[in-house]
């Protein structure tokens, strides 16, 4: 059986934490037997999970630098490529992943400024052909979404990109629609301004329909 490879991407406050975590308890429940794996970017491995860290804390004094995010960003997809992603799609699992290389490109490049052309090269360097079967766009207004991050959240300034300004989670969000009107075929906007049930909802139907899930 073939595997398949799901990504959620959006700005920040946009929701896709809750909504993979019911995408994957759904497939559970309506491919029993067949393995459902959730994992996040970055992170995922024991490895990429502590460069994650040094992505999203603050270090006063030591602020990183775009080149050094990307690197990081890019050594977190390696080590997830390769040591997740690859051998799941190889035993035929639906690997859903909250983040992947859109959001390098997006925010990296777009927001950051960093040479598009260069971080594909990267992105394409590390990843190796590993393409998502389909990317759910999860679209907010920036300000909407920074301010139920913030309400969740005691010490947004704690987060690195969390307390970037709107202007940046703007950039995010037009980059992530023009990357979408590039790639229709596999990316798909989702409205995610609406309630939890019914974004769940609408993400199940496009699964359904480019996927023929559920
Ligand atoms: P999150 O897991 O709470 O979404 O936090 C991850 C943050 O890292 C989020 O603000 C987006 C950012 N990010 C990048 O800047 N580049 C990347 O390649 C990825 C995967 C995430």
């Amino acid at each position: 059986m073939k595997g398949l490879f799901i990504t959620l991407e959006g700005g920040e406050g946009c929701g896709k934490s809750t909504q993979i975590r019911l995408l994957g308890e759904a497939l559970r429940a309506a491919a029993p037997g067949r393995e459902v794996i959730v994992t996040r970017s970055p992170g995922g491995t024991p490895a990429a999970e502590k460069i994650r860290s040094v992505l999203k804390e603050p270090l006063p004094g030591d602020d990183l630098t775009a080149e050094t995010e990307l690197m990081l960003f890019a050594a977190c997809h390696a080590q997830m490529c390769a040591k997740l992603i690859k051998p799941a799609l190889e035993r035929g699992a639906i690997l859903l992943a909250d983040r992947f290389c859109d959001s390098t490109e997006v925010y990296q490049g777009a927001a950051r400024g960093l040479s598009a052309e260069w971080i594909r090269e990267v992105c394409d360097f590390v990843r190796k052909g590993t393409t998502p079967d389909l990317t759910l766009l999860l679209d907010i207004d920036p300000a909407a979404g920074l301010a139920r991050t913030r309400s969740r959240s005691q010490n947004p300034e704690n987060d690195r990109f969390d307390s970037e300004n709107l202007g940046f989670h703007t950039a995010v969000r037009n980059g992530f629609l023009e990357l979408a009107r590039r790639e229709p075929g596999r990316i798909c906007v989702i409205d995610a301004s609406a309630d939890a049930q019914t974004v769940q909802q609408n993400i199940r139907e496009v699964c359904r329909e480019r996927l023929g899930l559920f």
